[in-house]
């Protein structure tokens, strides 16, 4: 039970906490991956921490569907039909993204899974058709929110802080500097707060991915809008887990993000953090994405190579999974143009 929550045990955890000896042999700084990737259902991903806590609830109110809503290639879509599939639940995603022509990464997952993606050009409108179709079929609907992001879906991740924490006294890094992707903000903002109830000494970097402000291409205003949404957050939670008390102490300052990893937009193909990709791949054979876990491993190897992360020191990459995003045409498509020189037909 944490803070009154309780959830469906669905993951093999602890995920394993593993030191990658090339790449810090490289870059001069212990680098150690959690890899939240290898969390169990349909090719795993740090959402299914939270999905644990909602299929609780979902299960606990009666729920005979879980319907939630995201980009076309939602990872978190997809992990929760896995989640549906599992426990005999219905289950359905909604976008406001146009179809992209093709069935490729995690809507082919989705339709594996036997998911319905609906495609509604306008959520408000879009939502309540969808929701209003189900509840005349007579089904009981939880709605988890984009991303699992909310006070429910943060515990996942509470809980994850402590494995962690664990891990890192256990292998001797105990005031290592976490690196992990923020996006909806829920892994973020449940690992420091999960971080300060276990009174851990590990610190915390949120990598942004997904820009807050109107002027996706501006570090700065990303920076100052992401602050002041997750600020929202962290009250939220704490008024509807803690009844309002301030038991984590929490201010402004203490939220430690990096926004220049954006690149301009969310979800864009980046050369360099393909390269990223590939240097990874290539030196530890852990494959990242390139919408989430590739700009925060940029994040790392660029704070390793600056000195923003002295040498010596030891950093632990959160790889939250996103596997099937290298499938997506915009992705794949530059992929192969740069991997074809591997491909040798018919020349030896
Ligand atoms: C692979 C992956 N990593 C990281 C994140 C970011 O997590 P959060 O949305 O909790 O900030 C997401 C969110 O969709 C994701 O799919």
């Amino acid at each position: 039970m944490l803070y009154g929550h309780d959830k469906i045990d669905i993951l093999h955890l602890p995920t394993p906490l593993e030191h990658l000896r090339n790449v810090s042999e490289d870059l001069g700084v212990d680098i150690y991956c959690k890899r939240d990737d290898l969390t169990g259902l349909a090719t795993g991903g740090n959402k299914l921490r939270k999905l644990e806590y909602f299929l609780k609830d979902a299960i606990d109110k009666g729920a005979t569907m879980l319907v939630t809503e995201g980009g076309a290639q939602t990872n978190h879509g997809r992990l929760t039909a896995a989640v549906a599939a599992k426990y005999g639940l219905k289950c359905a995603i909604i976008t406001a993204d146009e179809y992209p022509g093709e069935i490729s990464a995690n809507l082919l997952l989705d339709g594996m899974l036997g998911c319905p993606v609906y495609f509604v050009s306008d959520m408000e409108n879009g939502k309540q058709a969808v929701l209003d179709k189900f509840a005349a079929e007579g089904e009981k609907v939880y709605y988890v929110p984009m991303g699992g992001s909310n006070e429910i879906g943060m515990l996942g991740y509470i809980e994850c802080a402590a494995e962690l924490d664990k891990q890192a006294r256990e292998m001797g890094i105990p005031d290592a500097n976490i690196y992990v992707t923020v996006g909806s903000m829920g892994t973020y903002l449940g690992m420091l707060l999960g971080l300060i109830d276990c009174g851990s000494s590990l610190k915390l970097t949120g990598i942004n991915v997904l820009p807050y402000a109107e002027d996706t291409t501006d570090d700065d205003a990303n920076l100052e809008a992401l602050k002041s949404a997750l600020w929202d957050y962290y009250c939220t939670a704490k008024d509807k887990l803690a009844g309002g008390r301030d038991v984590w102490g929490v201010t402004p300052d203490d939220f430690v993000i990096e926004t220049v990893h954006i690149h301009g937009a969310y979800n864009n193909a980046v050369s360099e953090v393909r390269d990223t990709m590939y240097y990874l791949a290539r030196k530890e054979a852990i494959i990242i994405d390139p919408c989430y876990t590739g700009k925060t491993f940029e994040a790392v190897v660029d704070d390793a190579k600056s000195g923003k992360l002295p040498a010596g020191s030891a950093v632990i990459f959160m790889h939250t999974g996103g596997l099937p995003g290298i499938y997506t045409k915009h992705h794949r498509v530059e992929l192969e143009k740069e991997l074809m020189p591997y491909m040798h037909i018919g020349e030896f």
